[in-house]
């Protein structure tokens, strides 16, 4: 489904991927873990689109075609959807208008309200969401975990086939982390085809999307790959035998 061929990526002239490869196929769960302000966020960003990361070299293919220069919209139309790590507040826009006018862009034609309030009731009430917050701006005072919360009732009204969570477990408390880890486990039950890239530095998600590769992001490329027990490792031992190892970063 997607994969990304020797990317190099920098943002305000600092390189921030390296060589970066990564190849996800139909229905896999692969999970990317590391420290902070080694690339993650940038990972997903670069995959959305996001202009303010500037590709200096390498690509990335999305079902056979490359998304390099497509914009975010595009790439959102094609089935990519990004949880992010600090979703965006945008005062003026309600969240409803954004909703509607987001899944009619995905199908092409208008969305009817009685259609888009139906499926819209349906996806907060399995989020357990407070119903007000859909007429409220995006995201506007919305707390930590109703933004996640909100980003996810997104994710299930435009059906993408590759789901991006950037640290979707910060900022929400463990029954939170419960609910939204149940829709989305729900929703890859009901699209078996969908893949998952979770980026993460806590295991308690991975124990409901149980993952088919953790990754090891240091310094701007996967330095190891496993299963789900080197998330357990990392949860014990944490990522300086990596810096032992690799020597890659000077930590003083
Ligand atoms: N928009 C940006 N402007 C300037 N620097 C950025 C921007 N986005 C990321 N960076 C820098 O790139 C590095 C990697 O950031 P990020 O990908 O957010 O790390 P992670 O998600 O792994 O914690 C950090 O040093 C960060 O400060
Ligand atoms: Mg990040």
């Amino acid at each position: 489904m997607l994969s990304i061929k020797n990317l190099d990526v920098s943002v305000d002239k600092k390189q921030v991927l390296n060589n970066f490869d990564l190849d996800i196929d139909d229905g896999s769960i692969h999970v990317i873990m590391g420290p902070n302000g080694v690339g993650k966020s940038t990972l997903s960003r670069v995959i959305m689109g996001d202009n303010h990361y500037v590709i200096n070299n390498g690509d990335i293919i999305f079902n056979d075609e490359s998304i390099k220069d497509m914009t975010t919209d595009e790439r959102s139309r094609k089935g990519i959807f990004l949880v992010m790590q600090y979703p965006m507040e945008i005062d003026g826009v309600s969240n409803q208008d954004f909703l509607r006018t987001a899944m009619s862009s995905h199908m092409g034609k208008k969305v009817g309200l009685y259609d888009f309030i139906l499926k819209c009731e349906n996806a907060i009430e399995e989020l357990k969401m407070d119903k007000s917050l859909i007429h409220r701006s995006l995201n506007v005072g919305f707390s930590g975990g109703e933004k996640k919360k909100n980003e996810v009732l997104q994710l299930k009204l435009l059906k993408p086939s590759l789901i991006i969570l950037d640290e979707l477990d910060s900022g929400l408390d463990v029954d939170s982390v419960r609910i939204v880890a149940e829709n989305i486990v729900s929703y890859k039950k009901e699209n078996p085809n969908t893949s998952i890239l979770i980026i993460t530095h806590l295991p308690k998600l991975l124990e409901y999307l149980e993952p088919d590769y953790v990754h090891v992001i240091i310094n701007g490329c996967i330095c190891e790959t496993g299963g789900y027990e080197l998330a357990k490792l990392i949860e014990k031992n944490g990522y300086n035998q990596y810096f032992d190892k690799s020597n890659i970063i000077d930590r003083k």
